[in-house]
Parts: C-alpha cells; structure tokens; sequence
C-alpha cells in the first residue's frame, strides 16, 4: 500500500511525506519531548512549536483551562526564538528521516520575512509553516489571516524570503476563510493547513474574573472538529493546493473524515495531550483501513466524499 503524499507539488524539490499524519504545532514540542514515547520517525511529518524572532515567555498564568470535550489555551507563543532554534533544535533533526516543519509567528509581515530568511537552508529543516493567527500589530491589531490582504501580504514575504516549501496555516476567525484560502494561494502558499484554534473565554464565577490570565484564549480539541471538517471541506473546493486538515482530531475515523473531506494530510493536537502516541495510533488505524478496504493508494481517498 502507497500511504505517500506530495504536500508541495508546484515546488522544486517538493516536500514529499510517507504519509498523512502530522503532529499540530504547539502540542508537540519539538519532536525530541515524545521520541522515548514511541518511535516518532514513523509520522509523515512533525511540525514544531510556533517560533518568533525573540524567544517570548508567554502570557500570564493561568493559560490551560478543560471545557465540555475542549481545551482552552493562552500560552501566548512561548518558544525559544529562532536563533536557539537553529543552533540547539535543527541539527538534532538532521539525522531524522522524518521532516520537520518550523511554524513561524510574528507582529509584523517584516518579522515573518526575517525568520523565512533566517530559516532558509537550515539543515534539518524541511518546510516553513506560517502562522497567520498573530495580532499585525501594525494594522491596530486585527489577526493576519483575518483578512485576504494581510494574510496573502505575509505569504508573499515568506515565499521571496525561502526557497523551502511554505505551508499557511488559516485562522478559522474569520468571517470567510475560503476567500483568505484563495488569496494566500495566489500569493504562491505550496500547501494550506487549517484550522487554528477558535477564540474563547472561560470564567472563575467564584472570582467573578475570568479564568484565563489572558482573559481570552483558543479552543481546540474535540469541540471545534465539525466546525474544522467544514471549513477543510470548503477551502479544498476552492483552491488547487494541497490542504492539510487540523481540529479536534483524535481517532482513525476523524483523521479519514478530514482526508475525505478533501485534506492531503492532517495533523494531531491536543488529542496528544491525553494520548502521546495518539498521531502512531492514527497512522496504524489508517494503514488498517486502507488495507481492509482494499485501497492502493491513500490519494484515492483524498476527497472521496466530495460531490
Ligand atoms: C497548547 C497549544 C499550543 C498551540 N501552539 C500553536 C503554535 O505555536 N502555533 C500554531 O500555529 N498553532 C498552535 N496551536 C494550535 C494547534 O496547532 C491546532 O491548530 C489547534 O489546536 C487545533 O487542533 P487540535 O484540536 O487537534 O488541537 C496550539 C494549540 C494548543 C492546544
């Protein structure tokens, strides 16, 4: 059976993965935290926490609060920054055969190009996921991929920026997400991830205060899964780039709804916080299905219950 996928088609060499499944950004580390947990070079790829500039501390704690089949997070893009990044992270990556993904955030569409330059022909790098679901601290604070413009503004500074493959990964806060879908495919995206976390609160009414320390937080887990299906569903109807479905994901059966739905490939998140080899269980449930189903190649399904 031929779980391979290609995640980058229109871009030389491409970015080939053995198969679909993917580790979220943020809920993996950097891929060294779980490899005494199961042998992590089985996954198709691992991307790894959001990185910026500088390294951040993150926002005030509380930051985690559970909710009915979800997770709320404020972590606030804790992360090393991307000096430590390149000089601690990526050579243990070169000896990996399974690639890692670097996920960028930053305030500006120049901080974004910055670290596309500076990730650029990074050994043990493999591709560049953007992260548009960052406050443009220029634009008064408005999410990246809140908007075409903006989102399509920042796919194009990374894609001058690097000669490796860019994935986006969109923000589902958003009132049309297949419209930012297109302009960042336009803007030369290799591959489209989605979905981000959707916002929300929690509050302590013992403390009549709210319970994150950041007041607002995203939701993620299986909470956000339909809503995440859909928009999968939509944003593969409207672009001719790969898609990689991200949202509650915690069973074989979600991930085959995502590849389904039209997804090359999807990604893991907080289902790893309650199961680390979540992202292995899912593959092996997969390679069971295709073969149950007599399937040759994992392409065959992509789409496959679309109109
Ligand atoms: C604790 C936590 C940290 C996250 N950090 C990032 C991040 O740094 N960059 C990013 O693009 N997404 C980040 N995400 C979003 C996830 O990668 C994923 O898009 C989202 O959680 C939905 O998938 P899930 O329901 O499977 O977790 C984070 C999510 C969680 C729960």
């Amino acid at each position: 059976m031929n779980l391979s996928v290609q995640l980058a088609p229109k871009h030389q060499p491409g970015l080939l993965l053995a198969n679909p499944v993917m580790t979220a950004s943020g809920t993996f580390g950097y891929g060294t935290e779980y490899s005494h947990l199961f042998d992590i070079q089985r996954l198709g790829a691992i991307v790894c926490k959001g990185t910026t500039l500088k390294p951040r501390e993150g926002n005030p704690q509380p930051r985690l609060a559970e909710t009915a089949s979800g997770l709320l997070n404020s972590i606030g893009l804790q992360n090393i920054g991307v000096k430590a990044l390149i000089k601690e992270k990526a050579p243990l990556w070169t000896s990996w055969r399974v690639p890692v993904i670097v996920n960028i955030a930053g305030e500006t569409a120049d901080d974004y190009a910055q670290l596309a330059t500076q990730l650029d022909r990074v050994d043990g790098v493999s591709a560049i996921e953007v992260n548009v679901s960052c406050p443009n601290v220029k634009a008064g604070g408005a999410e990246f991929g809140a908007n075409p413009k903006s989102a399509a503004k920042v796919t194009t500074a990374v894609k001058a920026a690097t000669s490796l493959p860019v994935l986006v990964k969109l923000t589902p806060n958003t009132s049309n997400i297949a419209e930012v879908a297109i302009a960042v495919a336009e803007a030369g995206a290799d591959a489209i991830s989605l979905i981000n976390t959707l916002k929300g609160m929690t509050i302590d009414i013992a403390k009549r205060r709210p319970l994150l320390g950041n007041v607002s937080g995203g939701l993620s887990g299986p909470a956000i899964r339909p809503v995440a299906l859909y928009m999968v569903y939509e944003v593969a109807g409207a672009v001719d780039v790969p898609v990689v479905g991200c949202g509650g994901i915690t069973t074989t059966s979600d991930a085959i709804e995502f590849i389904m739905a039209g997804a090359s490939a999807i990604q893991v998140g907080t289902a790893s916080f309650t199961n680390p080899r979540a992202p292995l269980d899912i593959l092996e449930g997969i390679e069971q299905f295709i073969e149950k189903e007599a399937i040759d190649n994992l392409t065959d399904l992509i789409g496959a219950a679309r109109g």
